[in-house]
């Protein structure tokens, strides 16, 4: 079978990983060859294609970043762009397409699927895990390692000065990295999107933390994080090009509201996207092949239209139309433990 493949949305550490156990599983259990579309849909759309050999694949296990390179362009914002994907890949005698990528990505591979029939298997990818139908996409866990890494460090240093580090970390609708982070770190508080925060109170409990005998302690803040409505002025995000909400600065008016109201010194660490880069954590080297092979076994069963997923801790199938219905907020249970141990 000739198997085509495409990394789209924001990249993150694995996606190699997810190309390599496909071409390598495909080609040895199926005889498969791969063909890699360049730039997400992009490459789709405007015909652009590599062949990925098993020698090509073998040696990017660890390496960060994709191969194939990605775009947020998708076959929707154009009229004839959607037409264009299902002759492409019929000119290419692409058998099944493998996409890879984050919620944007997946839905639009769900709609191909439903209205015109693209024969598609989906691999969740994302840092943010907040795709539906899975406990966990991959890299997630190397974005919580790297914030938790920094996290320590900076308790270091703010056990020096006596200050409070605001540590700002990506997740725009969820905050999971933020909540596993704030959790593994021993965070003071944690700011999460799913819930909009009290700035007062923050700050109170910061500053009796510190009278108390305290000389460090560590905020970390989801930049999708909003405060209640009328407590804290927070200007408008800008919107890019794809109409994607570009998010960051929050922390910094966290940082600097704390300062005001505590006369604690307060300073801000944004790790922005050396959560996305480099290479993957052993655990989601395993997730990304795991994951990469099930969509290989998905496409030659014919299980068209679904995601591979974990689930109850097994690797499975889920539907892509439940998967993208509606994003994964963080779990009551872990920010409740998150509440209990703050410091
Ligand atoms: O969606 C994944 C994500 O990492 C978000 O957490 C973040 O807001 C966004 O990508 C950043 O995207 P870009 O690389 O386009 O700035």
């Amino acid at each position: 079978m000739r198997l085509g493949i495409l990394t789209g949305g924001g990249d993150c550490p694995g996606l190699n990983a997810v190309i390599r156990a496909v071409v390598l599983h495909g080609a040895k259990r199926w005889g498969d060859e791969v063909l890699g579309f360049r730039d997400g849909w992009r490459g789709v759309v405007e015909d652009e294609a590599i062949p990925v050999a098993p020698e090509r694949a073998s040696r990017i296990l660890s390496r960060g970043g994709t191969i194939l390179g990605t775009s947020r362009i998708q076959p929707y914002m154009t009229d004839d762009g959607p037409e264009r994907v299902v002759e492409v890949l019929a000119r290419r005698g692409v058998a099944a397409l493998i996409v890879v990528g984050g919620e944007g990505t997946l839905s639009v591979a769900n709609r191909l699927h439903r209205d015109l029939g693209v024969a598609l298997v989906g691999v969740p990818k994302t840092i943010d895990n907040d795709v539906g139908g899975t406990q966990l996409t991959f890299g997630f866990e190397t974005a919580v390692q790297t914030a938790t890494d920094a996290i320590d460090r900076l308790h270091t240093t703010a056990e020096s000065h006596n200050r409070v580090m605001v540590v700002e970390v990506m997740g725009r609708h969820a905050g999971h990295v933020a909540l596993w982070a704030g959790v593994a770190g021993g965070a003071a508080a944690t700011l999460v999107p799913e819930r909009p925060f009290d700035i007062a109170a923050i700050a109170a409990e910061l500053h009796s933390l510190h009278r108390t005998g305290a000389r460090s302690s560590v905020v970390v803040v989801a930049e999708g994080a909003r405060p209640v409505a009328g407590t804290l002025a927070v200007p408008e995000p800008d919107v890019d090009e794809y109409g994607h909400i570009r998010l960051g600065g929050i922390g910094a008016i966290v940082a600097s509201e704390i300062e005001r109201r505590t006369g604690l010194e307060a300073r801000i660490t944004v790790l922005g996207h050396t959560q996305r880069g480099g290479t993957p954590t052993a655990f989601d080297r395993v997730l990304c092949t795991s994951f990469g092979v099930a969509a290989v076994d998905a496409a030659h069963a014919g299980a068209f239209g679904q995601m591979v997923a974990v689930t109850a801790g097994r690797i499975a199938l889920v539907p892509l139309g439940e998967a993208t219905a509606a994003l994964k907020p963080i779990p009551d249970g872990l920010w409740e433990v998150a509440e209990a141990c703050r410091s």
